[in-house]
């Protein structure tokens, strides 16, 4: 991507020019959760902030790409040569092909545990390569020269981060000032650094049978280890301590990081990394970021019949978009049970959209305990209240999920399985409530899109969803504690909702206009990350 924007902001001094944004995800490339969405947005907003950035992602056989390679990369990996093309795609950003690693499977990522192998086994090794691969082609193509600062996202870059600081191979990249951005700590690519003999390349070691003995001689070497499982390599804590800054996606998740895991009170922390995350931050190099939204890919006011809050009939635009919701619904998806269109808009409608992952919805499962026996689940309890509710994702926890709706079956109770952004779409605009009870969530998306369209959040007051949702403003926060302090608290948010909604309309109308205002943009966001990368480009002298 180059830069058509007010260039002028860089002075010819500033060694701030060219940036090379590294992730798995891409939007509209390829898409699993909000690290896509950022990728995108992010790197759009800085080019027209006038800085060239070249984002570079793993080919994924779903990425069409039309024309020859600029380049076919000799990749020393696991003690063969394996070519890699590297291609720029339509859309702007680069992408690393290669048959053996990436073309064979069919997603962004793969469950190794579902093909009968270790954690992160297939994914590991996939973005070793990709890592790898980057490498040669950051010292080989003339396209790379000149990166001022490497932006890293998540795990699946950390081994690009390692070989640059520790391999004494990446010459161009080792004068680049490096940033990791952490999106999530509950992935982080664990793998033995020893491999076992009979697999063929299931450890750091047997990745990197040429450069990885000089990176574990390295002084800096015990950064690789993860410090709960000595004999294994971490590639997010290396990336941690090797970048020249680490930013995550919100202040209070960047401070809820550098604290110890308390499952009693699940409380997810550093994930094991805390006293490295702890230690940055006491040294500044350690901060939160929100992410922003882009408004016009998300505007009520393109929908039909448009909306917004300087819009005099917006509430009743709103109610026709619920009950085409109940139409279409009634008509594409017969397995939803419905009740009368009437009941349907006389009822509160709360809606979730997003990935059945543990971190986002096992409260739904959780029991409430009454007394000394655990009660009926979140999901029991909310079934009884006089609301619709309708789920629409994927993910690990769907068959619990499905479960518990077919155990709680009623008229405007619905799962619906799959990602639909379309549907999605639709349900922002038709919801009263959004339902977001994350464990814990660096910054989260899907409560700004349900602010944007009017759609109160009912979320947890941890993350991202603490620097974003103003209670009794914006939305509707419950505090966590143990799991059936959780359940609880979030039963009693949503009833104060539901009560407000009820008893005090003009005063829910306020509470949405206020949160169809509200705006966290990706253009003050890109600023911070400029000076994040004025700061990476400084340490590096
Ligand atoms: C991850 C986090 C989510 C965040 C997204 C983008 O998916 O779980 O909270 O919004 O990354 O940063």
């Amino acid at each position: 991507m180059t830069p058509h924007g007010d260039a002028s902001r860089f002075a010819p001094s500033s060694r701030l020019r060219k940036v090379l944004l590294v992730a798995a995800e891409y939007r509209g490339l390829a898409k699993v959760g909000g690290l896509a969405d950022v990728a995108a947005d992010l790197s759009a907003t800085l080019v027209r902030k006038g800085l060239d950035v070249l984002v570079v992602l793993p080919g994924y056989p779903a990425i069409p790409v039309d024309s020859p390679p600029l380049a076919v990369l000799n990749v020393p990996f696991a003690g063969r040569v394996f070519q890699a093309a590297l291609h720029r795609t339509q859309a702007g950003p680069f992408v690393l092909r290669n048959d053996e690693f990436f073309s064979r499977f069919d997603s962004v990522y793969v469950d190794s545990s579902q093909r009968g192998r270790g954690p992160f086994e297939d994914d590991a090794q996939r973005f070793a390569f990709f890592c790898r691969a980057l490498s040669v082609a950051c010292e080989s193509v003339p396209l790379f020269d000149g990166i001022d600062v490497l932006h890293c996202h998540d795990w699946h870059t950390g081994p690009l981060v390692a070989l640059a600081r520790l391999s004494g191979t990446s010459l161009k990249l080792a004068r680049s000032g490096i940033l990791l951005t952490i999106h999530n700590l509950d992935y982080q690519g664990i793998r033995p650094i020893h491999g076992d003999a009979h697999d063929s390349y299931p450890s750091f070691l047997s990745w990197y049978p040429d450069v990885g003995p000089a990176m574990l001689a390295h002084p800096a070497a015990k950064v690789l280890y993860d410090p709960r499982y000595p004999h294994c390599y971490n590639p997010l804590r290396a990336a941690i301590r090797l970048s020249d800054r680490v930013n995550t996606v919100s202040p209070t998740y960047a401070r809820e990081i550098t604290r110890s895991d308390d499952p009693a009170r699940s409380f997810s922390g550093g994930r094991g990394l805390e006293s490295d995350l702890a230690t940055l931050s006491a040294a500044g190099y350690l901060s939160g970021i929100l992410n922003g939204l882009d408004y016009d890919a998300h505007d009520p006011l393109a929908l039909d019949p448009p909306f917004g809050p300087d819009l005099p009939a917006w509430q009743t635009a709103r109610r026709q978009h619920k009950a085409a919701l109940w139409h279409s619904l009634s008509i594409a998806e017969p397995g939803i049970p419905l009740p009368p269109l009437d009941q349907f808009l006389a009822r509160p409608l709360a809606v979730s959209v997003g990935r059945l992952a543990r971190q986002k919805v096992s409260l739904l499962l959780e029991p409430v305990s009454s007394a000394d026996a655990p009660g009926p689940t979140v999901l029991a309890e909310l079934a009884r209240r006089d609301i619709s509710f309708l789920l629409l994702g994927a993910g690990e926890l769907l068959s619990p999920i499905a479960r518990a709706f077919d155990d709680h079956s009623r008229p405007g109770l619905g799962l619906l399985p799959r990602f639909d952004s379309a549907l999605a779409a639709r349900l922002y605009a038709a919801a009263d409530l959004f339902v977001m009870p994350s464990d814990f969530e660096p910054c989260g998306l899907s409560q700004l899109i349900s602010m944007r369209f009017g759609a109160l959040p009912v979320a947890s007051a941890v993350g991202g969803l603490l620097d974003t949702v103003t209670p009794d403003r914006t939305g509707f926060l419950f505090r966590t504690g143990t799991r059936a302090e959780s359940a609880s608290a979030f039963l009693a948010a949503l009833d104060q909702a539901l009560a407000l909604w009820r008893t005090r309309p003009a005063d829910w109308k306020a509470m949405q206009v206020e949160a169809m205002r509200a705006r966290f943009s990706w253009d003050g966001a890109a600023d911070r990350y400029l000076e994040l990368y004025a700061q990476t480009v400084a340490s590096r002298g």
